[in-house]
């Protein structure tokens, strides 16, 4: 893939402080610590615009940066925190769902799903609610690094069982340029 220029915006407590110029939206959705943030880094060329955490829930806001090409990235917070608290949780989930149904410029969604886990329930109801809602999405298969060669296959079979499949590694910068293909066609079509 060629260079990508990516700059961290804003963080945006809600679906109302999200830009209204119409651009294109990309988001980033998944289960708390699947690795959203360091995939978004790994786009921009290892530049640490979004922070990282071994502690899950580290992004508690949608997270907005812009892609010089012209369209916008939304790093969405990670749904599964379990330790979080019942209200704040349900007030993240509201607005995950809010914007994947209604948000007009929103073009594409990157699941991300571990590698290692790759038959969560809640990845599979966000799969399947994308289907229904006929958003275009793309499974990005985290932290592939961390498996060999044929558990790695077994989970790529497994998880596409909700959708297309690219397997990546933040680490490695395994699949990058096949979810870069992926970008630009969704974002120009
Ligand atoms: P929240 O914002 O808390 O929802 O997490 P997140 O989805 O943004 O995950 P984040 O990028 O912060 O990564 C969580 C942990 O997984 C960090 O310790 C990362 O270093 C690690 N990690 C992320 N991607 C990879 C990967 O491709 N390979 C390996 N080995 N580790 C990764
Ligand atoms: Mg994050």
């Amino acid at each position: 893939m060629s260079r990508m220029q990516i700059e961290f915006l804003r963080s945006c407590p809600g679906v109302e402080q999200l830009p209204t110029d119409g651009l294109p939206e990309i988001a980033l959705a998944g289960r708390s610590n699947v690795g959203k943030s360091s995939l978004l880094n790994r786009l921009a060329n290892g530049k640490n615009i979004a922070r990282t955490s071994s502690k899950p829930g580290c992004t508690q806001f949608l997270n907005l940066y812009r892609a010089e090409r012209g369209y916008y990235l939304i790093d969405l917070p990670g749904y599964g925190y379990a330790k979080a608290p019942k209200k704040e949780r349900s007030k993240w989930v509201g607005w995950i769902g809010e914007y994947i149904v209604e948000r007009k410029p929103l073009r594409g969604i990157i699941l991300l799903v571990d590698a290692r886990h790759p038959d969560m329930g809640s990845d599979i109801e966000m799969a399947e609610l994308l289907r229904e809602l006929g958003r275009p999405y793309i499974i990005a298969l985290t932290k592939s690094d961390k498996l060999k060669r044929g558990k790695l296959a077994k989970a790529k079979q497994k998880a596409e069982e909700m959708g297309p499949v690219i397997s990546v590694s933040s680490v490695t910068g395994t699949g990058f340029d096949k979810l870069g293909n992926w970008l630009a066609s969704v974002v120009t079509d």
